[in-house]
Parts: C-alpha cells; structure tokens; sequence
C-alpha cells in the first residue's frame, strides 16, 4: 500500500498508471476505486484506493500547495497479488455482470464459493486501507509535530479507533530513574493509571519493559494481582490487557499499554497493526527527546557564555578599578541606542556580548600603564593602543565570540580615519563599533579614573557634541543627544 497524489511534495508518491485514473475519479466525485490491474512487475493484483482527505495536522506540509482541510488532495492506494484462483473467479464475476445466460449459469457455483473468498480479501483490504491511513495520520503527527503529548493523543486516539480497543496508554521510561512514568492515556473512566510509576520488571507494563517483549493478559480476571498499581483499577473492569515494549535502537523508550473490557483474541493481523503502532510510538518519543535534549543543551550551553561573559567582564572593571557595573552600564547603553537605530534583535546579542568585553584586549597591558596615576608616555601610549589587537586576538578564536568582535576592535576608531588600530575611516567602521564608541567616552569621561576625576554631565555632553564628524558619527550623537541619559 502506499499514498499517492497527483501533486506530491515527495516525488516517491508520484502516481502510476492505474492510479492516476483513479485520482482523476476522485475529482469526479468518486470515493472508492477497485479493479484488477498489471502492474508493472507483469503481474496481476487486486487494486483498491481512497480518497486521501487532508486533515488539519497536513496543512503543516500541505497548505503550501493551497490545500485546505477536507480537500482531497491525492489517495491511499493498496495493490494485493492476485492468487491464480480468485483470478479465474473474477474474470466469471465479469462475465456475470455483463449478464451473459449461459455463463452466468456456467459461473454460479465457482463464483459462490470463490466469490466469498473474493468478498473476504475486499474486506480486507479495505482494512489495510483504513490502517494505513491511520498510520499515515500519525506519521504526519510526528513530522510536523515537536510536542510528544499531541503526537501521542493521536497514536493513542488511532489505536482506540483500528484496534477496536476500549483503552490505552503510555508510559515512558525515565532513563535517569530508571522507571516508567504515564504521560498520556484515552477511555479510562478513573484515573486509575495516572500516578503510575514502576520499576522495570514491576507489574505488566515493567514487565514488557524489561523482557523487551510484548506481555499478553487474554483474561485478567485470572490475574488479579497484575494491576496491583491502583486501587481504581478493578472499577475499569478491563479484561484483557496487552504491553507492548516501545523499543528504539535497541533500547527500551517506554510501554504502550492496551486494554479491552471484554475478552479479545486477538488475530495475527491485529497484533501486527499493534506492533506497527509500537514501533511508530517509539519513533515519535524518540524523535521528541532528541528534540529535547538538543533544546535544553542549546540553551544550558548559552546560559553558560553568557555567564562566562559577564564573569570576564566583571573581573576587567575589577582590574581596571572601574566602578561597580561600568561595562554593564555601557552595554545596556549601547543596546538602547542600537534599538533605536532599528538594528535586527539577532544582532543585539553579538553587540550585547561585543559591549561587555570591549577592553577585554586591556588584560594584556600592564597594571604600570593601566592603573598609572598620571598621563602616558609615548611608549606607554604604544603599548596602550595595542588593547583592540589584542581583543581580536583571543577572541576570535572562540567561535560563538567571533560576530561580537566589532566593538571589541573597532571602538577606538574614530569617524575621520585617525583612531587605531586601523585608522578605519566613515562607514567602514562597523556601525555597532560607532555607537559603542560614543557611549564608551560618556561613560569613561562620566568616571572616575586613576589619571583623572569624572567630569560634570553637561562638560560630557558638550565634549561628544563637539566631536562629531570628527570622533563619532554624527547620526548616531544626533539619537544620543536625544536619549533619556
Ligand atoms: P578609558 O579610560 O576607558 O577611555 C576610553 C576613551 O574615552 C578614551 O579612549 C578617550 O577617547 C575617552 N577619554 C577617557 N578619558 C578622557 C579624558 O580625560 N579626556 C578626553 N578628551 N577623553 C577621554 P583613548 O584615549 O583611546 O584611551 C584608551 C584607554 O587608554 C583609556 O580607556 C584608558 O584606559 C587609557 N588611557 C587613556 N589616557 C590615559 C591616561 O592619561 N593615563 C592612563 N593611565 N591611562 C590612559
Ligand atoms: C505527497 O505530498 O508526497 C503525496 C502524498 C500526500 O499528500 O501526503
Ligand atoms: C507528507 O507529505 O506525506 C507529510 C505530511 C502530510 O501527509 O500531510
Ligand atoms: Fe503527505
Ligand atoms: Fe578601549
């Protein structure tokens, strides 16, 4: 079986012969197609489509190619190898149809009992179909879907639905407890399951677990110490009982459990369905964890830089005998003006993180010139203006550091092409490095600093006015000037 359309995304689903008729049916209105055809191996099979009806869940996929919900957008198509005798008995059976005396006479007997046969195998494939759609439901589920509770309401929705099933439910293994936890369930009438938590081995479901093996109860009446887990249990009055290991690559992910309130023997097509929805079960809890896990590193590993950056730039102020939350002060400075500008919130954190370690090239200078008391020689100067260099080069070699280097090494630039180490002129400076640049002499000029005392707010701003064109950007001492200091 498989799903075709005549417009599919994927080109593996691209229809053959004998289905692309049919899908034209489909657009005139008809809802099943069925006929014996070649196919292309030579050989001759039953053949039977459905429409394929586009759920809300394929619109994630699907709405692209303008489909809405409802829309027929293609069909689920099954082929069955013809058996040599169902064969001889449907080409009788047309010849019935086509009502021709004497064969019909002739045909009659072959046709009542090869014709329930036929009848039977119909049946049947239309229950191929139903399945397949359903497992192509929960495919669509786990692709276009992160969230494992909404993935499992429909596994779990779809088992109640093809396995004729009064309940189920899931439990995933806690790989750090080692014990399986419910997290989801559909048709209980208590909540009998819901504070389930059992060791591997423990119970049926601890069993299937462990035995990685599915664990059958036909008549639970005859076992009632299984379900020892709760005391609502009995109230559910559940017969038979099946667990069904969820295993991936190996290793046990959780049980999915399935309870019928009446007696169920179960036929070996039956148990296939349940194992297939097994198997789509652990691939969807797989999928999701390894969602998971990759979300919370992501974000346990940028929680960790950032607080290795602010760590760096506290012990630079600290060095630098700066005021407590000097480079915290710019940075948030120099973010509210970049916001102003309109540069992109991607952006902001490279300049975020750039800001904050803008001297960090100063821990390469000696504490005799940083922390002198008075002005610099020439000499002291040299090795002073070496501290941008000296930033680029311990931080571009880390990587995530790399796109916040534009402050660290362009913020002694200066508009008119004499600042260093580049003597980068206009808008060759990066634009965050030009407004950093201006808030790096407000707040610098507003400090106390072992060569000199912090200057009063109006000289600072006079001071910046007066340099623009020359030092700064003019634009950006035009939304400075403006701003809420
Ligand atoms: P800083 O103290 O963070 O100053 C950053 C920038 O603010 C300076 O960059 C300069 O453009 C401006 N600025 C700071 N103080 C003054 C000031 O008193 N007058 C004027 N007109 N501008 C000022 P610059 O000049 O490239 O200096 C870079 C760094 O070199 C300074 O960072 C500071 O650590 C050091 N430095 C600069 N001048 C002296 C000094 O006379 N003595 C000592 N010990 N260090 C100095
Ligand atoms: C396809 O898009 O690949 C065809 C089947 C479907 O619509 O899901
Ligand atoms: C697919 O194209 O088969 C995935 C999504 C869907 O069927 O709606
Ligand atoms: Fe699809
Ligand atoms: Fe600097």
């Amino acid at each position: 079986g498989n799903i075709t359309s005549l417009n599919p995304i994927n080109p593996i689903n691209k229809p053959d012969p004998w289905e692309i008729k049919a899908l034209k049916a489909f657009e005139n209105g008809k809802t099943e197609i069925s006929s014996v055809n070649k196919m292309e191996n030579g050989k001759e099979y039953m053949r039977l489509m459905r429409p394929l009806i586009t759920e809300k869940q394929c619109l994630k996929c699907h709405a692209v190619q303008g489909y809405k919900v409802g829309d027929i957008r293609g069909g689920i198509s099954v082929s069955i190898p013809m058996e040599p005798r169902l064969l001889i008995v449907r080409k009788q059976k047309t010849a019935v149809t086509f009502g021709h005396g004497i064969l019909w006479f002739l045909g009659l007997g072959a046709i009542i009992l090869g014709g329930r046969k036929q009848v039977q195998s119909e049946e049947q494939i239309k229950k191929q179909i139903e399945q397949l759609s359903s497992l192509h439901t929960i495919d669509t589920a786990i692709t276009s879907n992160f969230n494992l509770q909404a993935i499992l309401n429909v596994i779990l929705e779809n088992v109640i639905s093809q396995l004729h099933v009064d309940a189920a439910a899931v439990l995933l293994l806690n790989q750090d407890t080692q014990t399986l936890e419910y997290v989801d369930s559909i048709g209980f009438r208590s909540d009998a399951l819901k504070y389930t938590t059992l060791k591997l081995g423990e119970s049926n479901a601890g069993r299937a677990a462990k035995e990685q093996r599915i664990t059958t109860i036909p008549n639970l009446g005859e076992y009632p110490d299984g379900f020892a887990r709760s005391e609502l249990f009995p109230q559910e009055n559940f017969m038979t009982y099946f667990g069904v290991p969820l295993i991936s690559k190996g290793k046990v992910t959780g049980v999915l459990e399935v309870f019928n309130r009446a007696l169920l023997s179960a036929k070996p097509e039956w148990l296939n369905f349940l194992e297939t929805i097994g198997d789509q079960t652990a691939i969807a809890i797989d999928n999701a964890t390894l969602f998971n896990n990759l979300k919370s590193s992501n974000t346990e590993l940028t929680l960790a830089y950032e607080t290795t950056i602010e760590g760096w730039s506290r012990a630079m102020d600290l060095r630098d005998k700066e005021t407590e939350g000097h480079t915290q002060r710019v940075s948030k400075m120099t973010l509210k003006i970049a916001r102003v500008i309109g540069i992109k919130e991607k952006e902001l954190t490279h300049i975020r993180r750039g800001a904050l370690l803008h001297d960090m090239g100063k821990m390469g200078i000696p504490d005799s010139i940083l922390l002198k008391p008075g002005s610099l020689t020439e000499e002291e100067w040299k090795i002073m203006k070496l501290h941008p260099e000296y930033a680029y080069n311990m931080l571009h070699q880390i990587e995530y550091l790399r796109p916040a280097l534009d402050i660290p090494y362009c913020h002694h630039e200066k508009w008119d092409g004499t600042g260093y180490p580049r003597r980068l002129k206009g808008e060759q400076i990066p634009l965050a490095a030009r407004i950093f640049a201006v808030i790096d002499v407000w707040d610098a000029l507003s400090s106390d600093r072992p060569y000199r005392a912090a200057w009063p707010k109006e000289k600072v701003l006079k001071h910046i006015h007066s340099l623009a064109g020359s030092h700064f950007d003019p634009e950006i001492v035009k939304v400075f000037l403006k701003m809420d200091l």
